[in-house]
């Protein structure tokens, strides 16, 4: 399995694959390459950025499946047959089960717009708005069997502000995401990352 062939797993906007797609374009991806866009939602407005920018998508509705399990392994049968090395989920609303957790062991990152283990799971921007904590931010971690669990790779933090609304906080929060998860990918896709335990290195971020 080579790092550097990427699957990005998404389920909505895909803003963040479009941020992903740019940095490649820029060459700023660490030599990864992005072979597939993966949606449980055909239907969503990523599988139209996938065919504008020409990448392959697989578009599978989970429940034209018996079960999730099966469902997985359609998705793993098309990873392993374009020797997918990285899976980059992205906005993907579905938990993993263990049918894509083992083969892809340490190869499966997320990010998540809060500070976990602050505010895991859905309306993390509202949660916090909610809560009312004058720091968030987003956070870039291993995907394990749990709803943002997993070991953190790198974090970068973001003020509320006064009179902050979902909308105006969930947009600095996003300019953040475009910057911070093409240098985890790249990071990821040069091998540069460590993982001993739930403790992370990396090396030249
Ligand atoms: C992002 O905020 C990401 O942190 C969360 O889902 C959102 C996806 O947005 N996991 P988009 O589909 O990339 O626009």
């Amino acid at each position: 399995m080579q790092w550097g062939r990427i699957a990005v797993f998404a389920s909505g906007q895909g803003s963040n694959f479009a941020a992903l797609i740019q940095a490649q374009q820029a060459g700023k991806l660490g030599g990864g390459s992005i072979e597939l866009l993966v949606s449980d939602k055909p239907e969503a407005p990523v599988a139209q950025r996938a065919e504008d920018a020409g990448i392959p998508a697989l578009l599978l509705r989970p429940k034209d499946f018996g079960s999730r399990e099966l469902y997985e392994a359609a998705i793993v049968a098309e990873l392993q047959r374009r020797d997918i090395g990285l899976v980059v989920l992205a906005g993907y609303m579905r938990l993993i089960t263990p049918v894509l957790l083992e083969p892809y062991a340490g190869r499966i990152i997320n990010i998540h717009p809060s500070l976990l283990p602050a505010f895991a799971g859905k309306d993390a921007i509202g949660q916090a708005l909610d809560y009312g904590v004058k720091l968030t931010g987003v956070t870039v971690h291993f995907v394990d069997g749990g709803m943002d669990t997993g070991p953190v790779i790198a974090q970068r933090s973001v003020e509320v502000i006064s009179g902050d609304t979902a909308e105006s906080l969930a947009e600095r929060i996003h300019k953040v995401e475009y910057g911070l998860y093409p240098e985890v990918v790249a990071a990821m896709a040069a091998g540069r990352v460590e993982l001993n335990g739930r403790i992370t290195t990396v090396s030249s971020l």
